[in-house]
């Protein structure tokens, strides 16, 4: 399953200035997420993990400041569960509509802009409800093992185990 990246196009980076076209094509959406410290959307309920799902939606994320992980389960996948670790750099993430999907971020926050394609059927009463793993089809996805996304040496690369996990294991 290859993960889709939608490019930025950067008109002027300096030091201190960095100046790109963030635009997604078709998009009618144009939706900020801000995480102010540690949050996770949507939040836990009790111990069980919740996601957004889309019927009506393609979403388009693209990190503005700091980093937030993104977890995607779609059973019908080759590949059904994957961990991105997403930075500016890498794009926007395309999550396309059925991909269960869920957004962690660290201490610091980060801001996120989504640029989503919705067709004439979405309604953000339904849209936007949280929901649980509670298929077979989807606790097996979800314990399945994942594919990582991360940004290294100015590329997005793949990895089939945790590159977080490695480097404390290197430190050691
Ligand atoms: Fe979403």
């Amino acid at each position: 399953m290859k993960l889709k990246f939608c490019p930025k196009t950067i008109f002027r980076e300096t030091p201190k200035v960095t100046f790109f076209d963030a635009g997604i094509e078709s998009t009618n959406g144009c939706d900020v997420v801000i995480h102010s410290g540690e949050a996770i959307s949507p939040p836990d309920e009790f111990e069980y993990e919740q996601y957004y799902v889309h019927n009506h939606q393609i979403d388009h994320n693209l990190v503005i400041t700091g980093e937030r992980k993104f977890i995607l389960i779609n059973p019908t996948w080759d590949e059904p569960h994957h961990v991105i670790y997403l930075k500016r750099s890498m794009g926007a993430l395309e999550i396309p509509t059925g991909t269960y999907h869920r957004s962690i971020s660290g201490k610091e926050g980060s801001i996120v802009l989504n640029q989503p394609i919705r067709d004439k059927f979405f309604d953000p009463k339904k849209e936007f409800i949280p929901q649980k793993l509670n298929k077979l089809s989807l606790i097996e996805a979800r314990k399945s093992p994942p594919v990582y996304w991360i940004w290294e040496n100015d590329q997005i690369k793949r990895l089939m185990f945790n590159p977080l996990v490695k480097k404390t294991a290197n430190s050691n």
